[in-house]
């Protein structure tokens, strides 16, 4: 008995022993293998040289590609270009020349849709061309250099709801107010003339007959309240409760307050106040965004530069309808991809509020943008620095020109440098910038530099379109039947409200 029992305690410590030193015997293969594991990564990480340097420009663009130009004769995949492009020179550095011009013809070239902003009126030079190769051509002139071919344009034609009132009263304020809207005063202004502005659109969109939702009707509302406020607070009464209520709380205030809510409201529109061919052309709406997708069309909204203030909301309204068409439904395989070319976009820049978002979902609706700007400090002018970081890095490919002063320190940083031996017999590696500032700020007028995601920099030599004969032969097109447009517009009477309230659902006329 005392045996047996000597006998299980002994294999029983062997079992122990035997366990613990096949733990032990684990654990010690485990930090060799550790520190082998290690070993291999400081060898790795020995290799300390530089390694920044540049791609082949064919790797990122060529002939075939589908979509923007980035060299005048080097182009996107649209894969890439749906992830957005921005171009970045000084003014008179090629970017139109380069960038501009080349899309157009090559995009024409391949029955793709465009919408592009045109501020000088050089660009729908293009407009004959494009006609001879097929494309439908939607203009909206706001220059009525030719009102008589444009299409009309009318930013409250897509108003639905009332936050689509808001937002469309929001661009209307926040781009006209400029720098008095940032401080305290001015945004307890900004945000009462932009609800009072909301309440009478969407009144009009709600109460009223549909040849009375314009601007112009608005700004008689505006002008009827300061004038005439009973007369506008009995037609408002006809209004849903809650949009009544929201009305008489707005106009509750002090006499002086509300007089300012009302003067700020009408500053905002002012811009079409005693402009009837500006009534004119948004009186009605003819824009069918739907063509962009279904066939060849080019739309070109020509916009009046120097009308800085106008231009800005006009070019805001216009595409922030055009991104909310678009970003209501993923289009189809079927369905062509929409290239939108916004020219000098800085100028209209304040009046895309949510333009971060925009990048982030145009790949998702296949909408390719390429903005054209002067410099970064202009996205962080109309953005804040914040923004202005993530709108950039919302563009995959940027293109930058030589003549760049802020953006040259920065890139320098960002190219990285490298190792070299200056000599093959010397010992030690020597380091230097893949470019300097200086480099980057004086490059040849012909060379662009570019950065695309997952590519390493390229340095690409230009063909502006005005070396491209072809290029300038569809830009000098003429109209094939000849015909000058006609200038100026023929003046109509705009339907306007009866402020008595008489009929404003439009009964009698339809009868
Ligand atoms: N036919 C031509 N022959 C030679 N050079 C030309 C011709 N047409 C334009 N250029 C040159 O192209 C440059 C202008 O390019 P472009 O208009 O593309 O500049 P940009 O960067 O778009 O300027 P901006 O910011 O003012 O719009 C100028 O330097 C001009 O001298
Ligand atoms: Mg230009």
């Amino acid at each position: 008995m005392k045996k047996q029992y000597f006998h299980r305690a002994f294999w029983k410590k062997l079992k122990t022993i035997g366990f613990s030193i096949l733990i032990h015997t684990t654990d010690i293969l485990e930090s060799i293998g550790d520190a082998l594991e290690q070993a291999a990564d400081t060898l790795k990480e020995k290799d300390h040289r530089f390694k920044a340097r540049f791609d082949q420009p064919q790797k990122l663009a060529d002939r075939s590609g589908k979509s923007f130009s980035v060299s005048g004769d080097r182009f996107l995949s649209l894969d890439r270009a749906r992830m957005n492009t921005l171009v970045i020179a000084p003014s008179g550095s090629g970017k139109t020349q380069v960038c501009v011009f080349p899309s157009i013809y090559h995009l024409a070239m391949q029955g793709s849709s465009m919408v592009v902003n045109d501020n000088s009126g050089e660009l729908s030079r293009f407009i004959p061309f494009l006609k001879r190769k097929g494309y439908q051509i939607l203009l909206i002139d706001f220059t009525f250099s030719g009102a008589r071919d444009s299409v009309f344009f009318n930013p409250l034609a897509r108003i639905k709801t009332k936050a689509d009132a808001a937002k469309c009263a929001g661009i209307l304020v926040r781009s006209t107010m400029g720098g008095e809207g940032k401080d305290a005063k001015g945004s307890f202004f900004t945000t009462k003339s932009e609800e009072l502005l909301t309440v009478f659109i969407y009144f009009l969109i709600t109460c009223c007959h549909p040849m009375y939702h314009n601007l112009a009707n608005l700004l008689l509302l505006l002008e009827e309240l300061q004038a005439n406020p009973q007369k506008v607070e009995h037609l408002l009464s006809r209004a849903p409760e809650d949009l009544w209520r929201t009305y008489m709380s707005l106009l509750g205030s002090s006499e002086n307050t509300r007089t300012s809510i009302v003067a700020s409201a009408q500053a905002a529109i002012s811009w079409i106040g005693n402009d009837p061919q500006l009534q004119y052309l948004t009186h009605t709406d003819t824009l069918n965004f739907d063509a962009l997708r279904n066939g060849k069309t080019a739309v070109f909204v020509r916009l009046p530069i120097k009308d800085a203030e106008y231009y800005t909301v006009v070019a805001g309204l216009f595409f922030n309808n055009l991104f909310g068409h678009f970003f209501q439904v993923i289009p189809e395989k079927s369905q062509q991809d929409i290239h939108l070319i916004l020219e000098e976009f800085s100028t209209f820049a304040a009046a895309l509020p949510d333009f971060s978002n925009t990048l982030a979902n145009s790949r998702k609706y296949r909408l390719p943008i390429m903005a054209v700007i002067q410099s970064g400090q202009q996205l962080v002018q109309a953005y804040g620095q914040f923004d202005a970081k993530t709108i950039q890095s919302n563009f995959n490919t940027k293109v930058y020109f030589s003549g760049l002063t802020e953006e040259a320190e920065h890139l320098e940083r960002i190219l990285g440098k490298y190792s070299y031996k200056a000599d093959p017999d010397d010992k030690h590696f020597s380091t230097r910038q893949l470019m300097t500032s200086d480099e980057i700020r004086n490059m040849p007028k012909d060379t662009v530099l570019v950065l695309s995601s997952s590519f390493n920099p390229i340095k690409m030599k230009t063909k502006p379109a005005y070396r491209q004969p072809l290029i300038m032969q569809a830009w000098n097109t003429t109209d094939e039947d000849g015909e000058c447009p006609e200038q100026g517009y023929t003046p109509i009477d705009i339907p306007l409200l009866d402020l008595s309230g008489k009929d404003i659902r439009g009964t009698s006329e339809e009868q």
